[in-house]
């Protein structure tokens, strides 16, 4: 194995219930961000996502598709796994919980929770909701005519079984300890508070079988009882990384994870049941989770019934993958919720891509093209203007790694973007068209600081729109080992004298087709 530094980052595994849309295409999408920029940044890096194939709420909508269990889980898992690909994610394990590695690694957690007496068998009375796939207690429901709903909205129903238990109540000081580790958090803030007065608000002890359905990995010794779904769907992230062979490389590298990646509906599952399990099993808990907002449609929560669906597919076709990619990144305060709104999306493509950036390089490189026999002009001595948006630009990658370090995508961008906004205004300031005819040696070197900050942008951007960000560096004719995060900043200067590609737009403009 590489000396490099570890990194683990997941996405929630995804329900086979429900067809993929924008909201989980969002949560792949950033930890595809922060997994490709870790890698430029030196780390070895292990991405995961997959699905979530088991569960009452699974063995339902099968029924009701008139499938088997497997059958929808099939065809569904590989729907997400197309998305994936799709959306041009670069994860290095898709897992499925139907998978055999992954029953064994449940089986085993939850034998070495037994020995150590942290699981234990009752019987449970209370509230449980299929949809949400939790126990709720009677004081979280609100009645909506004269009927009880979780707080999700949710119908809820009355659940009277054998069940094993989970000794979460004894876990209280113990989390709270967790939540205050140095490097272990819950973010945003917000959401850290959030789960800190939960658990200060008392825990119970959590029903962790069920025995009045079949689709799920049975307890061992018992299979009479069904694994609660959260307990075998949380333990895909240990699954990855083998266990339950503790002893191997993977495991000593990537264990514990350093992100886990979830929407903010999913936050107690990960941040309190989650380490939960893990301390009482003699495991380290995960070292983040980072919980992100939820996208609305055009003001309008997105829901089947209300049919607003946006479906990633569709909208890729339409506005292209790499803009739906930085959109996406860019648009929203990430930890915060988001609107999807058609016209924010064209202003983002045509402003920032298509003008911003997209004109630079174009009228920078077509200028070089055409002036300078398609030859990357050498530099010559650089006046105070040269070297100030040199120095943007190369002082960038501290401040964007500052910034991905805790996970604002979006200020990440605006970083990069400032110094881009920063070289159209270098850029027009020292008209290199009119220096064509009274000083070439000056337009020359015009032309090379703009095409170095193009350079350091492109890879700087390559965890958004690797893509775009490709075609940008090929133009420049930047060797494929050299794209690296250790070659920004002056020491790994533009080489003068390079033949360049003729450039091609890259960041073309969106036009609304004339109905
Ligand atoms: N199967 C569980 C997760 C188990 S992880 C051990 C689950 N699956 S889910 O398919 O319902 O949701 C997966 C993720 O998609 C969640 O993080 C959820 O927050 C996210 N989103 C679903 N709709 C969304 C939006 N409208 N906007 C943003 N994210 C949303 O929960």
């Amino acid at each position: 194995m590489s000396g490099k530094p570890a990194f683990y980052i997941t996405t929630p595994i995804y329900y086979v219930n429900d067809i993929p849309h924008i909201g989980h295409a969002y949560t792949t999408l950033a930890c595809d961000v922060l997994a490709r920029f870790k890698r430029l940044d030196g780390f070895d890096v292990m991405f995961l996502t997959g699905t979530d194939e088991h569960g009452q709420k699974v063995e339902k909508s099968a029924a009701a598709a008139g499938k088997t269990p497997i059958e929808l889980c099939d065809q569904v898992s590989e729907r997400f796994r197309e998305l994936a690909d799709f959306m041009n994610c670069s994860h290095d394990d898709f897992i499925r919980t139907t998978e055999q590695r992954h029953k064994l690694a449940c089986q085993a957690l939850w034998t070495k929770l037994m020995d150590n007496d942290q699981i234990y068998l009752d019987k449970y009375a209370g509230w449980y909701s299929v949809r949400d796939e939790a126990f709720y207690a009677e004081t979280e429901l609100t009645e909506i005519n004269g009927e009880k709903v979780a707080p999700s909205g949710a119908s809820v129903e009355w659940v009277e079984e054998e069940s094993y238990f989970f000794r979460l109540s004894a876990w209280e000081d113990k989390l709270l300890e967790y939540y205050d580790g140095l490097d272990v958090t819950v973010l945003p803030k917000s959401r850290k508070n959030e789960v800190k007065s939960f658990v200060e608000g008392g825990l119970r002890d959590l029903s962790v079988s069920r025995t009045s359905f079949k689709w799920g990995i049975p307890v061992p010794g018992n299979d009479k009882h069904i694994m609660y779904v959260w307990i075998d769907a949380l333990t895909n992230y240990m699954t990855a990384a083998g266990y339950p062979d503790m002893d191997s490389e993977t495991f000593k590298k990537f264990w514990p994870a350093d992100i886990h990646m979830v929407g903010k509906d999913i936050v107690r599952f990960h941040a309190v049941y989650w380490p939960a399990f893990l301390m009482a099993a003699d495991i380290e808990p995960p070292k983040r989770v980072f919980a992100h907002g939820w996208w609305t449609n055009e003001g309008q929560k997105i829901s089947k019934s209300v049919g607003n669906v946006i479906d990633p597919f569709q909208i890729v076709e339409e506005f292209g993958l790499d803009q739906v990619r930085y959109f996406l990144m860019r648009e929203v305060p990430f930890g915060n919720d988001g609107d999807f709104n058609r016209q924010a999306m064209i202003n983002r493509i045509n402003s920032d891509l298509a003008n911003d950036l997209g004109n630079l390089a174009q009228r920078s490189l077509s200028m070089i093209f055409k002036n300078c026999d398609g030859v990357m002009p050498s530099a010559g001595e650089f006046t105070d203007a040269d070297n100030e948006i040199l120095a943007a630009v190369d002082a960038l990658l501290p401040k964007v790694r500052a910034h991905i370090d805790v996970q604002a995508i979006n200020k990440s961008l605006e970083v990069i973007w400032n110094v881009v906004s920063g070289a159209n205004v270098y850029f027009a300031g020292q008209e290199p068209w009119a220096l064509k005819k009274t000083d070439p040696v000056r337009m020359e070197t015009v032309l090379y600081t703009t095409a170095e900050i193009i350079r350091q942008v492109a890879i700087l951007t390559q965890p958004i729109m690797p893509d775009s960000s490709a075609k940008l560096l090929d133009i420049l004719k930047i060797p494929a080992n050299e794209r690296g995060f250790e070659q920004l900043g002056a020491g790994h200067r533009l080489a003068g004298g390079t033949a360049m590609d003729k450039p091609e737009g890259v960041f073309p403009r969106y036009v609304a087709e004339a109905n």
